[in-house]
């Protein structure tokens, strides 16, 4: 007993170690971004105020707690006939993030766990990590772009379900990946590094607390 259990815990490892690479080459094959919209109805419903996002960016949950409250979206009123609602809600369902191959679907469902239900594809943890090098000026303070949520300002092929990062321009800042190598970038990175440095030593407060004393103790004398 003992020993089939030994040998079975050795083919398991043996197993999972094997896998991992296959798994890793399956990953590659995968079409690269997410698929594009397949759905008219929804594709001019859902396209009224912003772009119609890809049923593949979000897992099936999201979406179906989205569409049970469309009356209160995000502040606006996005309210649809029982049928269309009841159609939409389906598409959505049937093509969401777990449903499919895509290598960013696949990436979403992975970075989120089992007990979250984003209502918003920019709060899923792939999101955020990819989107952590965008300032505030790029984002918000850009009366071009506003928030994350206009992905088609940014990512010029989105509409085809392509987010790759050579299509990536920033209105007001260019390509993504020329200003990625640019001084500018470099110059940014090293300052946030900086930041970083002393928030985590707390070196600043360190000197100035030992030239305060100085001081005192100067007045002292
Ligand atoms: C009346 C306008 C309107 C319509 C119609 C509408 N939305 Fe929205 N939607 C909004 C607004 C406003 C936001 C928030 C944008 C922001 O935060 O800048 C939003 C956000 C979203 C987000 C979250 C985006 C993010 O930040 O990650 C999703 C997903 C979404 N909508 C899906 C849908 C779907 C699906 C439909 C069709 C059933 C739809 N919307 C129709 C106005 C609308
Ligand atoms: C202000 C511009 C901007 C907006 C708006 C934006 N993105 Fe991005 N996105 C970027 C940048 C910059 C990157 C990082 C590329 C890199 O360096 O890997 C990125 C990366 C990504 C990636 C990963 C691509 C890769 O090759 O690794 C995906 C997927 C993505 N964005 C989807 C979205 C979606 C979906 C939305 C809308 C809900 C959105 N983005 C909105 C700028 C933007």
């Amino acid at each position: 007993m003992m020993k089939t259990q030994l040998i079975s815990l050795i083919m398991a490892v043996a197993l999972s170690t094997c896998a991992m690479p296959l798994l890793a080459d399956d990953d590659d094959n995968k079409a690269p971004g997410v698929a594009p919209v397949s759905n008219s109805l929804y594709a001019k419903e859902c396209s009224a105020c912003h772009f119609a996002y890809q049923p593949g960016l979000m897992p099936a949950r999201s979406w179906q707690k989205m569409m049970a409250n469309l009356a209160d979206h995000f502040g606006e009123n996005a309210e649809l006939e029982a049928e269309e609602q009841k159609a939409l809600t389906n598409y959505l369902v049937n093509n969401a993030a777990e449903s499919s191959r895509y290598k960013r679907s696949v990436k979403i469902m992975r970075s989120l766990s089992k007990d979250k239900t984003p209502l918003r594809i920019t709060e899923i943890p792939y999101m955020v990590r990819k989107h952590n090098e965008l300032s505030p000026k790029m984002v918000m303070g850009n009366s071009e772009v506003k928030s994350l949520s206009y992905c088609e300002k940014c990512h010029t092929r989105a509409d085809t379900g392509s987010y790759s990062e050579r299509d990536i321009i920033v209105p007001g800042f260019g390509s993504w990946e020329e200003y990625e190598h640019s001084p500018a970038f470099l110059d940014r990175i090293k300052r946030g590094a900086k930041g970083l440095y002393y928030e985590l030593v707390g070196d600043d407060d360190h000197d100035k607390k030992h030239r305060d004393d100085d001081h005192d103790k100067k007045h002292d004398d």
